[in-house]
């Protein structure tokens, strides 16, 4: 990849979740640095402990991490509030989050609707509510939310995904309205194939029962996608760094998609 743009986000505070790993963690990793200090959550802590110790090593940043599980209403708050105490502030908010299941309207359980539920659209506002209010008395801040290509094209067999991250994107285009006469800008990324979390497992799985390269089993998975290949974390991280930042300052209310051409839509 060529040299990192100059993006003006030094000594921003930032908070990126779900960012142990995979698009959170390249996330957290390019914008600290691109000169922020970055707080960042996940469920596991050991897995957390390295991603911090990762990022303020690599990047030289202040790095605040706590434990946190998303579908939690009082760890969501806790961690958001301590990590805009930490830095006295909160100029952009990355919300990502986990995986949720696969299936259709006759695989999916009463308890799998709530638990998506609760950490694709309550997470969401839960943070959205908290960064507003900060942002609001601040001045102006920016959000983005990483959403799915299923927010354009809803997929059969990716009914919750479909329903929960539509919910997200109509918050993140309402609240681009609302508050940008307060100096917030607010947009939705929405990534097709990444070489993450399981997309990532289901190369390794091709690896292993092909004997096949990484590369190859890759390229299997991307099938006839246009550009023949899956996108890499740093990819998606250079997208939200460039949106949250001020060279993308008359953008809000705009979905991002980001699928190697793999999307159909005109728009
Ligand atoms: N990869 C793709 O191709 C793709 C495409 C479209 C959309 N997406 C979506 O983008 C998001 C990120 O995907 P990814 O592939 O980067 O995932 P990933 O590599 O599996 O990483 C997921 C991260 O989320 C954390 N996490 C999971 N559940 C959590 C919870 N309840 N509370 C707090 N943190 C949680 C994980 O840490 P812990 O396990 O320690 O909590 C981990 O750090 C997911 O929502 C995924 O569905 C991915």
């Amino acid at each position: 990849m060529t040299a990192p743009m100059e993006l003006g986000l030094a000594g921003k505070a930032v908070i990126v979740t779900a960012a142990s790993q995979g698009m959170g963690f390249a996330c957290a990793m390019r914008l600290a640095q691109a000169g922020c200090r970055v707080a960042i959550c996940g469920r596991r802590a050991d897995a957390l402990e390295r991603a911090r110790a990762e990022i303020a090593g690599r990047a030289g940043a202040d790095v605040f991490a706590l434990p946190a599980d998303l579908t939690r209403a009082d760890q969501v708050a806790r961690f958001a509030t301590e990590a805009t105490a930490r830095f006295g502030r909160l100029d952009i908010l990355v919300v990502n989050t986990g995986h949720i299941p696969y299936g259709g309207l006759e695989d999916l359980t009463e308890v799998q609707w709530y638990e998506a539920f609760e950490l694709i659209l309550m997470s969401a506002v839960r943070l959205a509510r908290h960064a507003a209010a900060v942002m609001r008395a601040q001045g102006g801040g920016d959000m983005v939310f990483i959403t799915s290509s299923s927010v354009r094209e809803p997929s059969p067999h990716l009914l919750l995904s479909n329903v929960m991250r539509a919910g997200v994107a109509a918050l993140a285009k309402t609240m681009a309205r609302t508050l940008a006469p307060h100096n917030i800008r607010v947009n939705t990324v929405a990534p097709g194939y990444f070489d993450t979390g399981r997309v990532r497992r289901r190369i390794d799985e091709i690896v292993d029962r092909k004997g096949v390269s990484r590369d190859a089993a890759a390229r299997e998975i991307a099938g006839d996608m246009p550009m023949g290949r899956i996108g890499s974390a740093e990819e998606m991280a250079e997208l939200v760094a460039f949106v949250v930042s001020r060279r993308a300052g008359y953008m809000t209310g705009a979905t991002i998609q980001i699928d190697g051409g793999r999307g159909h839509g005109l728009f």
